[in-house]
């Protein structure tokens, strides 16, 4: 069995690899200048002379998160940091090969690539500089974040997610309007661009509620804000559109694996005063809870509800076929999407698809670099 999966694996590997490099050549022969590849490679940015840092130059930090021109500025940021971490050897680190995984998707492959955003990683100290250059090559954006420093009662419930406060930093990006954050163990079917227009994902005022009542210590609310998520289904039994008592967990309480904000840095100081605040969240899911408390539904900054077709969790193969976007789902273990054997393949073979994918595109770098 094993045996068979890891030449099944090899195959996969091969196919791509070669039918890449065939691509590649071909381009190479008959295609478009090395110059044009470049460009289109990617998301329409050119990040080819990306070091650490986001995509603000030369415009400098926006108005608003807008270009000059007046277009909004828009970013997919998934978070990597070292707890996550499982093996030195980066072939080995399933979470480090997921977010590459997604970081392909969301820039080259053509089913799935974006047309309007930038594609960042955020690191923290604890990333290593093998992982950033690797991240650095594949296309992202790399982003260098400090640890948010929290108090001892903000305590995760597992050590893995011990750094996930720094998260919050996203709403520091304020070169961007706004922003869809991903976990790194997020995969694509189709191209997930069209989330910035659902109507969930649009800024709103802040409620003036006359039975609010803030805490001690809690800073102004900002005057406008926007959180746009999705509620958690428990697993792969779940009808589609997943609903109250169709699968859903908890209706109001969002996953923080996929949630999209404006960038404000009143925003960010009103979270940060939650945490110097003990007891004002569960911190057992640190950011999520945090991020539920400040935007509980009977509260003054609800957040929005997108569709669901954009990202769901233990999807099913009825999501599938009822064109789901994307999902929340680990490419090396599954346990709670039971018996969806093609779900499982789609996800596992993305794994070696992506590794033939970049071996052919490491193999061309002087093409594309000449
Ligand atoms: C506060 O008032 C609003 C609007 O009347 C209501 O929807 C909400 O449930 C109330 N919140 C609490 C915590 O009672």
């Amino acid at each position: 069995m094993g045996a068979f999966a890891d030449k099944r694996r090899i195959i996969i590997a091969v196919v791509a690899a070669i039918a890449t490099i065939g691509l590649l050549l071909s381009l190479r022969t008959f295609g478009p200048s090395p110059e044009a590849i470049r460009v289109r490679v990617g998301s329409g940015f050119d990040h080819s002379d990306n070091k650490d840092g986001v995509n603000n130059q030369p415009d400098g930090p926006g108005q608003n998160g807008k270009h000059p021109d007046g277009k909004e500025r828009l970013a997919y940021v998934t978070f990597l940091s070292g707890t996550v971490d499982q093996d030195d050897d980066l072939e080995k680190d399933n979470y480090f090969i997921a977010t590459r995984i997604l970081i392909w998707q969301l820039l080259h492959v053509p089913e799935t690539r974006t047309h309007r955003c930038d594609v960042v990683v955020m690191v923290t100290p604890s990333v290593s500089e093998a992982r950033r250059a690797r991240l650095r090559q594949d296309g992202a954006i790399v982003y260098p974040v400090e640890f948010l420093e929290t108090d001892d009662w903000v305590k995760a419930e597992q050590h893995r997610w011990d750094d996930v406060m720094t998260k919050m930093r996203a709403w520091e990006m304020t070169q961007y309007s706004r922003i869809l954050v991903l976990d790194g163990d997020t995969m694509l079917r189709k191209p997930l661009d069209g989330v910035f227009d659902d109507p969930g994902a649009q800024i709103r005022q802040t409620k003036q509620l006359d039975n609010y009542t803030a805490l001690e210590g809690e800073a102004p609310l900002p005057p406008t804000y926007l959180l746009a998520s999705l509620s958690e289904v428990a697993d792969s039994t779940h009808e589609f559109p997943p609903g109250v008592g169709t699968g859903l967990k908890t209706i109001g309480y969002m996953n923080a694996g996929f949630f999209m904000l404006a960038p404000s840095i009143e925003s960010f100081n009103y979270y940060v005063s939650l945490l110097k605040i003990p007891g004002s969240f569960d911190p057992k899911y640190p950011e999520q809870n945090l991020i539920n408390k400040a935007h509980q539904w009977d509260g003054p900054m609800p957040w929005t509800e997108l569709s669901y077709t954009w990202n769901i969790r233990c999807p099913n193969e009825n999501d599938f076929e009822k064109g789901l976007v994307s999902m929340h789902e680990k490419w090396w273990t599954q346990p709670y999407i039971y018996e969806n054997e093609k779900v499982k393949e789609f996800l596992k073979s993305r794994r070696w698809e992506m590794k033939g994918w970049y071996d052919a595109y490491d193999l061309t770098a002087d093409v594309r670099n000449a």
